[in-house]
């Protein structure tokens, strides 16, 4: 058994197929550690890429412990709100004893069955979750992001950058999982555009991250 099949549920969720983090503690710290002191700073630059502005209203999907949602409450002040999902109560719970901010609010749900009604948010933003669902789901998750997404709103898919050397990459496997050593990362813009975004950039962030930045369009 390896580190990321001991933090989640495995497959035995029974609202979706995707995996699921059963263990937010230890989440948190394998986060940290992973992310050797750059995790802070990583995701202020999501948050700041998102495009997010004072007042708007922001989902974060697969929003885990909160990490980025809470950032997310930072950029749209008290006049906005954040709302982040996540399939697991474990960790929507966590999520909530560690939010102070008040338009800050967590619910559990699914990325591929989202309950907002259509055109609800002006940002919606996802990190190191489409990963976690199966390659059948990724489609429909990121429908569903558009769905809820206004005409003009923005979309940031952050999500894990397996390193080039292939040594680096058995430790990946052998330590957190081979879906995430394995994971196909450059088929995300192709998803995104699949779903019926415009894709408006792209890149890494260091030193794991590669983000696809998108627009619901107009018409
Ligand atoms: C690696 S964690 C990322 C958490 C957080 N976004 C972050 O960046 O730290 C992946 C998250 O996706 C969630 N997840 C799994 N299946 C999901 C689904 N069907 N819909 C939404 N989230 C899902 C997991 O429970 C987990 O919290």
């Amino acid at each position: 058994m390896n580190l990321g099949q001991l933090l989640q549920h495995g497959h035995a969720h029974p609202d979706t197929e995707g995996l699921t983090i059963a263990h937010p503690r230890g989440y948190e710290l394998c986060g940290a550690l992973c992310f050797g002191g750059l995790r802070p700073r990583a995701y202020t630059r999501l948050a700041r890429l998102s495009g997010a502005r004072p007042a708007d209203r922001v989902l974060d999907v697969g929003c885990g412990t909160g990490y980025l949602t809470r950032r997310m409450a930072k950029a749209v002040g008290p006049t906005g709100s954040v709302l982040g999902i996540d399939p697991s109560a474990e960790v929507v719970g966590y999520a909530r004893d560690r939010t102070r901010e008040s338009h800050c609010s967590y619910e559990t749900g699914v990325a591929e069955a989202l309950t907002a009604p259509d055109g609800s948010f002006d940002v919606v933003v996802t990190s190191l979750a489409v990963h976690h669902l199966p390659e059948d789901l990724r489609p429909v998750a990121l429908r569903e992001m558009c769905r809820v997404l206004r005409p003009g709103g923005r979309l940031l898919v952050a999500d894990f950058r397996p390193p080039r050397t292939r040594l680096v990459r058995h430790l990946i496997g052998a330590s957190v999982g081979h879906v995430m050593a394995e994971y196909r990362v450059d088929l995300l813009d192709r998803l995104v555009a699949d779903a019926g975004f415009e894709v408006r950039g792209r890149g890494d962030v260091r030193p794991w991250l590669r983000y696809v930045q998108a627009v619901r369009p107009e018409k």
